[in-house]
């Protein structure tokens, strides 16, 4: 990490307080000349920082801007070096990943929006995707991150988005079967995930998992105005980014045991009567298991259904 890096993640930690460049320097283990110019850099790229008389440099907004440095700053350090592209705007971030990955990107590349033009849902829907007010993300991961628990890598984001919230709010969010993330009965954050083929072998090339979070969004668009929230605390993106990242990390490092029981305890489905779709019959059952592949059981009058994708509604 970068003295620059370093000072960004002191200064931000430090919520708005004045540090001192003294406390700085011998923190970091250089001269004062080296934090002002680092100040001086950051300064270049965006970042407010005041220099208080006599009481040293406090940062003004570190949560409206998203560098990949302010990303890294955040990052475990074992993920430091991994590549982060920042755009200020684009298609869709997983639209974007899929190229690069296609293109020979490395496996954890991290790439970051500002605002989607044509954010993806799943099921060919949008994902609405406005400038500034939420978190669109997409990683590529290729086969030695995330090893046997390929099936599990979306179920693995869900959880690893609940972890984030809960690590940097006092916010408890809910997984709705697969993995729509919701907090106070509204859908707060989707999930997208797309495999890549190796077009030569036919094989699982790499897989791009895209994370998009409303974090401070007011207002939505009619048609998704009853179910869609916001997480509604400004937290800085760029530590949601890097967060949301960490957690992934560990999630997929965890056996499938594990990764299942923290899923089902974030679900917002188990025991609720949930209704779906089977061969274009509504149908309506109970939710009672999610089996180790990740699969909803739910039990109607014709007997136990076994649900391994599609859409459910559940009454909130
Ligand atoms: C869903 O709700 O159906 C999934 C939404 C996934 C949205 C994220 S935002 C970042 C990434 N880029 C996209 O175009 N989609 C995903």
């Amino acid at each position: 990490m970068t003295v620059k890096e370093k000072l960004l993640g002191i200064l931000d930690k430090s919520e708005g307080k004045a540090v001192s460049g003294q406390d700085l320097a011998d923190s970091l283990g250089v001269s004062r000349t080296a934090v002002w110019k680092a100040m001086k850099k950051l300064a270049e790229q965006g970042y407010e920082i005041e220099a208080v008389r006599n009481r040293g440099y406090r940062l003004i907004k570190a949560g409206d801007i998203m560098t990949s440095d302010s990303i890294r700053s955040f990052l475990a350090e074992e993920l430091k070096s991994a590549k982060i592209i920042v755009l200020k705007t684009v298609d869709s971030t997983n639209t974007y990943a899929k190229k690069a990955a296609a293109d020979g990107a490395e496996s954890g590349t991290i790439i970051v929006a500002e605002h989607q033009t044509a954010g993806r849902g799943r099921r060919g829907n949008s994902f609405h995707s406005p400038d500034k007010t939420g978190l669109y993300m997409s990683v590529i991961l290729r086969h030695s991150q995330y090893g046997d628990n390929t099936d599990l890598l979306t179920i693995c984001a869900g959880c690893s988005v609940c972890a984030a919230i809960e690590k940097l709010t006092d916010k408890k969010p809910l997984i709705k079967w697969v993995n729509d993330v919701y907090l106070d009965g509204k859908k707060i954050c989707g999930i997208l995930s797309e495999a890549t083929a190796d077009i030569e072998s036919g094989s699982l090339d790499s897989i791009v998992v895209g994370i998009g979070i409303n974090l401070t969004n007011e207002e939505f668009p009619e048609e998704i105005r009853n179910k869609a929230g916001a997480l509604g605390v400004g937290i800085s993106r760029s530590c949601a980014a890097a967060e949301v990242v960490n957690q992934l990390y560990l999630c997929l490092r965890r056996s499938r045991e594990d990764i299942l029981k923290d899923y089902k305890e974030h679900s917002l489905v188990l025991n609720k009567d949930v209704h779906f779709v089977e061969n274009g019959i509504n149908k309506v059952g109970k939710a009672i298991d999610i089996d180790d592949k990740g699969q909803l059981i739910v039990i109607t009058d014709e007997g136990e259904k076994v649900l391994n994708s599609g859409e459910i509604s559940v009454k909130l």
